[in-house]
């Protein structure tokens, strides 16, 4: 296993502001993750797990040590560099599937293509090849409000992955599945993991994480146990 690291992590801390307090939410986490790698997050409610996963994703910025994703630095890029890894450098999964309503779904998965320059007869082509990839070529021209919820989530874990990013941040993205179709997801993780795809995947449930390859155990914005 000397694949080279997808997210290396040195003394990371955020804090936040409230009020007169702030509070850490990462206060020294240092971790690495190799390309190719399947692991899990867990850790008590405020522990910091989501603060990680934005600080990857490059939708917050650390306020201390450093983080590299794909060897990228992110402390070092400015605005725009950010925004251009957050669209081609991860995808992201949420609870809350924050897909587009009234929208059909291959236009949702086409999405982030629109900004890196693809033209729009591309977009919709590689939306329903990658849509295809996940089973899901039969709800391509539905609506995502006529979608059941297992399927939504399918459609964005194809929008998260339609960039080809280097890594798959996945934040409780079981949580407001059904045991049923909590286990599907699961299983198409581990199949985009066989094919390579490097995934990182917060959740709560222990069952769950035990399909990914190894589990960091987060406390009080510290790494417990790797
Ligand atoms: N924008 C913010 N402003 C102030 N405090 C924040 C902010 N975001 C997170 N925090 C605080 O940082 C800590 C870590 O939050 P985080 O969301 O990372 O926890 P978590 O492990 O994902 O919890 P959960 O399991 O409940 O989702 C918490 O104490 C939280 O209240
Ligand atoms: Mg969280």
């Amino acid at each position: 296993m000397n694949a080279p690291l997808a997210v290396e992590a040195l003394d990371l801390e955020r804090t936040y502001a409230s009020g007169h307090a702030t509070v850490a939410a990462l206060a020294g986490v240092t971790l690495g993750i190799r390309r190719g790698e399947f692991v899990a997050v867990m850790g008590p409610s405020g522990s910091g797990k989501s603060t990680l996963l934005n600080v990857v994703a490059g939708l917050e910025r650390p306020t201390g040590g450093t983080v590299r994703v794909d060897g990228e630095d992110l402390a070092k890029l400015d605005e725009e560099a950010l925004a251009r890894h957050r669209s081609k450098r991860v995808g992201m999964v949420f609870q809350a599937f924050n897909l587009l309503p009234r929208f059909r779904v291959v236009d949702n998965v086409a999405l982030p293509l629109a900004f890196s320059g693809v033209p729009a007869a591309e977009r919709i082509r590689r939306a329903r090849a990658m849509l295809e990839r996940l089973g899901m070529s039969s709800r391509a021209e539905h609506r995502t409000n006529e979608l059941s919820g297992g399927e939504l989530q399918r459609a964005a874990v194809a929008r998260a992955l339609i960039a080809q990013p280097a890594i798959l941040l996945a934040d409780e993205p079981t949580g407001n599945l059904d045991s049923a179709n909590g286990a599907a997801l699961i299983a198409l993780f581990e199949e985009l993991h066989a094919q390579g795809q490097t995934v990182l995947l917060v959740t709560h449930d222990a069952q769950i994480a035990s399909h990914a390859e190894r589990t960091i155990r987060m406390r009080d914005g510290r790494v417990v146990d790797e």
